[in-house]
């Protein structure tokens, strides 16, 4: 069967997350406080739920991309019906959803600038707002995102750069991304242009195109946010290890407590 742009852009984040962002320990130590059950809201292939499964916690995860869950739940069986059982996968809008098992969430997760991917900022407020009405009283809600500082951002200029060429497990091909991106400081969005091609000796190249939206948000409204969603914000760090958000933080990690 050929593959869809959906399933081969799946299995390419995998690849592009092979180089570890350096969060699993994060939410496996919040775990280790909260206890579960779990939700992560925009799971995608289950990188940080599927960990989080197999060390005995529930986890629901929630995803708009159905090759991504389909991804989670292929390694998810791989892993053994025990960790396949802990693992909830859903597939909804993060924005809107409301789950059956709403307000018994011990954790909740936006990893890593998923947040970003929500749309405008009612859009994000929204997706803050899930996290709050699936915690139970006394749960912790986690969002992640990148902060980038001047520099960064003046490198979003349309110029085309070369991210990385790796081989892939499996195909044993090689894999090149480049991306391109501008940045729009009227609504605070970088647009983004993923150029993954892969090829292998005896058989054509192929070229998979993503293009994504990426509304930046920075701790105070992140802060805001969350107190809009009757959250009660606990930290604001600037580092998986939890440090603080300071100047030179390339991260605002938000920690927040339903009452
Ligand atoms: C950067 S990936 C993160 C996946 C995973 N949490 C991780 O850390 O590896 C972003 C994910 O957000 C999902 N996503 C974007 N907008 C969404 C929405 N409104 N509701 C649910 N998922 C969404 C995408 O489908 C994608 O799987």
């Amino acid at each position: 069967m050929t593959e869809t742009a959906a399933d081969a852009l799946a299995r390419l984040y995998d690849l592009d997350l092979s180089e570890d962002p350096g969060d699993l320990d994060l939410y496996l130590a919040l775990a280790g406080q909260t206890g579960g059950p779990i939700l992560e809201l925009a799971v995608g292939s289950g990188r940080i739920a599927l960990p989080l499964a197999a060390a005995g916690y529930e986890v629901t995860g929630v995803d708009l991309d159905r090759a991504m869950l389909a991804r989670a739940r292929s390694a998810a069986d791989a892993s053994g019906l025990a960790v396949a059982r802990r693992l909830a996968l859903v597939h909804a809008d993060a924005r809107e959803v409301r789950l059956p098992s709403a307000g018994s969430f011990q954790l909740a997760s936006i990893p890593l600038n998923s947040v970003f991917l929500m749309g405008g900022r009612a859009d994000q407020a929204a997706a803050v707002a899930t996290l709050a009405a699936h915690l139970a009283p006394g749960g912790l809600a986690v969002v992640d995102c990148w902060l980038p500082d001047a520099e960064d951002l003046a490198r979003y200029d349309g110029r085309v750069v070369l991210e990385w060429v790796r081989e892939e497990p499996g195909t044993g091909r090689t894999v090149t991304k480049t991306g391109s991106a501008t940045w729009d400081p009227t609504t605070s969005t970088v647009r983004l242009t993923t150029v993954f091609e892969a090829g292998a000796q005896g058989e054509p190249a192929v070229r998979w195109v993503r293009v994504d939206s990426l509304r930046l948000v920075g701790p105070d409204e992140l802060v805001a946010m969350a107190e809009a969603a009757g959250l009660r914000v606990e930290a604001l760090a600037g580092d998986y290890d939890l440090g603080p958000l300071e100047l030179g933080a390339d991260r605002v990690i938000l920690l927040a407590r339903r009452p």
